[in-house]
């Protein structure tokens, strides 16, 4: 295998906080094994369109506590083609690159694997960045725990005004094909209730929950809404329980939507990320390739990217039992 002398790094999908912490993981440490580091802006389009430029440490200077990505990020169309793909190898050989650090979620994984295929003498080491979770081969990724915590500081808020009106919320939070964030937020939120695409729900079970709250005099309540839950939108939902129930003052909906994706990262989100930037260069420096690097109970362990695409990684079904209990 070609000496990796000179890597380039990436950030791809939806942006997560954190991703700033794991670039400058990827830096210090390539520059540490006096590689030259390249960042390639806006994920895989930036690779297309031979958007790649040199990093120092400096450039990574003041990043560790700054959301989203200062290397920028997109959802590449074009790299699903053979011909996107091929454009950007070329790039990366005009660039001297021999090595790829990509951060993102299953898109991304997608994307290299891809690419691993085709144009195997280029290998890619991933770190998982995304906020929903939902990657097998690695317990947390990077940006979950910051988004949890904005949820969850909203949440805080609603339930004020909540109490204070006697009203019934439901709160829409992230996670199109998974309920993590939601699960978390209920369950820190103190919720009555949550929905999560993992789990069969039936309207008539959230029903019965709630009125039998209200018996105990439990006159307000909160409902975490996971976007990709099995029952409907949240509106929808918030209209079923409308026409029959009839124990609160009124029912509200709130989207917290994007305001989960930004903001600056937790130190939860800041180690991960600094361990993950880290490992990752170690992981291909060590002759790795197709791999993601994550952590499994405090340790950092690689799952071959084709295997952290196509595996659900395991729901927790005890927490989830302990939220319904707790939520009564
Ligand atoms: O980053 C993952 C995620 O946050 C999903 O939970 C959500 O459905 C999606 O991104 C929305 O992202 P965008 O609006 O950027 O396409």
């Amino acid at each position: 295998m070609k000496e990796i002398k000179r890597i380039a790094v990436f950030t791809s999908g939806g942006d997560a906080p954190g991703m700033n912490a794991a670039i400058r993981a990827v830096v210090r440490n390539a520059l540490n094994n006096d590689l030259h580091v390249y960042g390639i802006l806006r994920g895989y389009e930036g690779m297309i369109d031979g958007n790649i430029k040199r990093l120092e440490t400096t450039d990574v200077s003041n990043i560790i506590h700054r959301g989203g990505t200062i290397l920028k990020t997109a959802r590449s169309q074009r790299f699903l083609t053979p011909e996107g793909r091929k454009q950007a190898h070329e790039n990366l050989i005009y660039n001297d690159i021999d090595a790829l650090v990509a951060i993102g979620g299953n898109g991304t994984f997608t994307g290299a694997l891809h690419f691993s295929k085709e144009f195997p003498e280029i290998p890619i080491v991933g770190i998982p960045g995304t906020i929903d979770n939902d990657l097998f081969g690695t317990d947390f990724t990077i940006g979950f725990d910051t988004a949890v915590n904005t949820a969850v500081q909203a949440v805080d808020k609603i339930r004020d005004t909540a109490d204070s009106h006697n009203r019934l919320f439901f709160v829409e939070v992230m996670g199109r094909h998974s309920g993590y964030i939601a699960l978390h937020t209920a369950i820190s939120g103190g919720a009555g209730g949550v929905l999560i695409p993992e789990e069969e729900s039936d309207i008539s079970d959230l029903i019965k929950l709630l009125k039998r709250g209200a018996r105990r005099a439990k006159l307000f309540s909160i409902v975490i809404v996971a976007e990709g839950n099995r029952m409907g939108t949240v509106y929808d939902i918030a209209k079923h329980v409308e026409d029959q129930v009839d124990v609160f003052d009124d029912i509200k909906v709130t989207v917290i939507g994007h305001l989960q994706r930004g903001g600056s990262p937790s130190s939860f989100d800041r180690v991960l990320s600094s361990i993950l930037g880290f490992s990752a260069v170690e992981a291909l420096l060590q002759g790795n390739r197709g791999i993601m690097v994550g952590i499994k109970n405090n340790n950092t362990q690689y799952t071959p990217f084709k295997e952290a695409i196509s595996k659900t990684k395991p729901f927790n079904k005890d927490l989830l039992r302990m939220a319904h209990i707790l939520a009564q």
